[in-house]
């Protein structure tokens, strides 16, 4: 964390005249993690995004809230304020502090964004971006808020992004573990910690798929005897993580619903799993809504070698496609100061 010129205390503006800086991180998740579409998300540990927020005590005309810079997103991201991301979830949590915490700020907060996750990736990117900011101007006003409480913000941030209010991707991109969301309204949220050995391969085409779209495809209604296959998959996946268990994790990797209609929305699909597989990977799915897809392994060891395998497949499929690749185990923090 930067400070300057001195810290102040919890819940204390700076000094007359006075700048504070804090950089806030927060790293890839991977929602829906096979069988818990919506309902399930886990965090790695890199790649992330990082945000800058400066605090002044000088008020500005305007938002109170601005945007600086943004790096890494090929200038595709809104600047103003109310459509990024990044600010709207900063603008909410400042409206949520003067009418639930007694904290009226009437300064500013200057913002910058370093991107480093890609944009329409499945990896979770704008969960990062707004969890990042969260963490920070928690970070400034004094923590007045739990992380869980800032979860609700984040998830606001995910409806700007791409209309929808979904969890997965904001709950684990702040709390860290697995998460799963027991209910929507009100907001109900588990933790899950991670079985020690598991590890994550995140292979990322070099291609975009955007949420709303992923989400458009898929049925409104769906058989009793889909839903039977899925709860009892999403039920298994949550006692195998439970117990350690990894070939009960690797056999309830299974989705009925989101998976068949969005495989064929990612060249080399079938092929980039099967490849998976025959590396040793418990199991493998679409990262959230695409194009990235995950595989999981009960050593480091496998899961590189998983992702090699991966990587390969995506380039020797019939539409080849150059892919970055991450190995990491699940991430327990969630967002940090930096
Ligand atoms: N649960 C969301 C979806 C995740 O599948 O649309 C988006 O990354």
């Amino acid at each position: 964390m930067d400070v300057n010129p001195t810290p102040t205390s919890p819940g204390i503006l700076p000094e007359k005249n006075s700048m504070k800086t804090v950089r806030g991180f927060a790293s890839a998740t991977v929602g829906n993690v096979a069988c818990g579409f919506d309902v399930l998300g886990f965090a790695i540990t890199e790649p992330g995004d990082e945000v800058i927020l400066t605090l002044s005590d000088q008020a500005q005309s305007g938002s109170p809230v601005s945007i600086v810079s943004i790096t890494g997103d090929g200038g595709a991201l809104p600047l103003d304020p109310k459509k990024n991301t990044s600010s709207f979830v900063v603008l909410k949590f400042l409206e949520y502090i003067r009418a639930h915490k007694q904290i009226d700020f009437t300064g500013h907060i200057s913002l910058e964004l370093k991107k480093h996750l890609p944009l329409s990736s499945g990896m979770g990117s704008s969960a990062a971006s707004a969890a990042a900011a969260l963490i920070a101007a928690n970070e400034l006003m004094g923590n007045p808020c739990s992380k869980m409480e800032l979860v609700h913000f984040a998830i606001e941030g995910e409806r700007v992004a791409c209309g929808s209010a979904h969890a997965d991707n904001a709950a684990p991109a702040i709390l860290g573990n697995f998460v799963l969301i027991r209910s929507y309204t009100p907001l109900d949220l588990i933790t899950i910690p991670s079985p020690e050995h598991l590890y994550c391969s995140l292979v990322h085409p070099h291609t975009e798929l955007r949420t709303a779209y992923a989400r458009s495809v898929l049925p409104k209604e769906i058989s009793l005897k889909t839903a039977t296959e899925q709860w009892g998959n999403v039920g298994a996946l949550v006692a195998g993580l439970l117990t350690s268990d990894y070939d009960l994790i690797g056999r309830s990797l299974v989705d009925v619903i989101a998976e068949p209609k969005r495989a064929p929305l990612i060249p080399g699909f079938f092929e980039v799993k099967q490849a998976a597989l025959d590396s040793g990977a418990l199991g493998c799915s679409i990262a959230g809504s695409g194009p990235s897809i995950f595989a999981f392994s009960s050593s480091e060891k496998t899961a590189i070698a998983v992702g090699d395998a991966m990587k390969e497949a995506f380039l020797h499929s019939k539409t080849p496609l150059q892919s970055d690749l991450w190995v990491s185990p699940i991430c327990k923090e969630g967002a940090r100061i930096m």
